[in-house]
């Protein structure tokens, strides 16, 4: 196992790679607690959960809602929950940031903390204090910065995540590595079929380097203004891609990163060979690299992305593989760029 203590700007959270749900009593009060799962986890592992109250959802982004909120902050009056309670949630992102959510929310605040059962959650979610609920179809809208305590990423949950799912993870684990970590990138490369196959070693790696380098640019950015956004590397390009074609998350980030990298070639940032590498990892975690999409539905969502300042948008460029650049680049060159690709 591997601990990672992250300080926030108010409270600390130590994340926990490699525990085991079983083991999730060690770091909860021993009454006074409520669970947090969906339908799905809950089918899989009620049975590893500690006997405590649950309140389960339903699965899929469209209940990440207020009116979701407000049910479990019904069900946790009906249960005479207190200012004492402790609330931990037990799933993936969708989870997770409800229960942050709720728990910051309920009552003014109570603790709370996470066991993460999706690899995205585990490299992405769980890291950087961020919760809340989408708003009239905008994704994440109403929400609050808080830690959870604690973040178990237990790894063998993953056995049972469809591989969809599992490869959404992989997507952040390169982008990690790509605006970060030449090193991660490399061991990836190398680790591309064992990872498929939830080899326990690697993937220990995957969470712990990620966890590492997300933290590290999130709490840069109390002081370096717009480091957060490095972050955001393949998602300009990713979420227009996503809106518009409805394809999962991952995937959709897969092509916005190959579309970042290429736009890093054309800076003369990335050299070719560099940007092959990264097109054949991508293919070797069976993440795609070519799409055929309506280019010019792609470029409306993107000029509807929140991030644009007039006519440039904040584009995150690599300078060679492991290293990040912000660039303003303007939108009719991102469109060239994608109508010649
Ligand atoms: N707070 C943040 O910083 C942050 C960062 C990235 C993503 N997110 C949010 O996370 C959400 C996506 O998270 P996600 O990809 O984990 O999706 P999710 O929570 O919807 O989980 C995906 C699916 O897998 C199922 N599942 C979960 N664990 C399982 C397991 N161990 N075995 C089998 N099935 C399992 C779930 O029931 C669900 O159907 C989005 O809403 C996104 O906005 C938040
Ligand atoms: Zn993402």
């Amino acid at each position: 196992m591997k601990q990672i203590e992250i300080h926030g700007a108010t409270k600390s959270s130590t994340i926990l790679i490699g525990e085991c749900l079983k083991n999730l009593s060690n770091y909860i009060p021993s009454q006074d607690v409520v669970l947090i799962t969906d339908k799905t986890v809950s089918e899989y592992y009620q049975k590893d959960f500690p006997k405590f109250r649950t309140i389960t959802i339903g699965t899929g982004e469209h209940i990440k809602t207020l009116d979701t909120a407000g049910l479990i902050y019904q069900e946790l009056l009906t249960m005479d929950a207190q200012r004492s309670t402790f609330i931990v949630g037990i799933g993936g992102g969708i989870v997770c940031d409800l229960t942050g959510f709720v728990a910051s929310t309920f009552l003014r605040g109570v603790r709370f903390g996470f066991v993460s059962s999706t690899l995205l959650s585990q490299v992405d979610a769980s890291v950087g204090g961020k919760n809340g609920v989408n708003f009239k179809g905008f994704k994440n809208m109403v929400g609050v910065f808080n830690q959870p305590e604690f973040v178990i990423c237990d790894l063998d949950l993953l056995k049972t995540l469809p591989e969809k799912e599992l490869l959404c993870g992989f997507a952040e684990v390169v982008k990690h590595a790509l605006i970060e970590d030449r090193d991660l990138f490399t061991f990836i490369e190398n680790n591309a079929a064992k990872a498929l196959a939830l080899d326990h070693v690697v993937l220990e790696r995957f969470v712990h380097d990620s966890v590492v380098i997300k933290s590290s640019v999130v709490n840069r950015d109390e002081k370096e203004k717009g480091e957060r956004r490095k972050l955001n590397f393949g998602h300009t390009f990713g979420h227009a891609i996503e809106k518009t074609t409805g394809i999962p998350h991952g995937e959709a980030v897969s092509l916005g990163m190959v579309l970042a990298a290429s736009l890093s070639v054309r800076k003369q940032l990335l050299s070719e060979e560099e940007f092959h590498r990264i097109t054949r990892l991508l293919k070797n975690l069976k993440l795609p690299t070519v799409l055929e999409y309506d280019k010019r539905e792609v470029m409306d969502a993107l000029k509807k992305d929140k991030k644009r300042e007039g006519d440039l948008i904040h584009f995150v460029l690599i300078n060679g593989i492991g290293k990040s650049v912000i660039a303003e680049i303007s939108i009719q060159e991102l469109t060239r760029m994608i109508e010649s690709h």
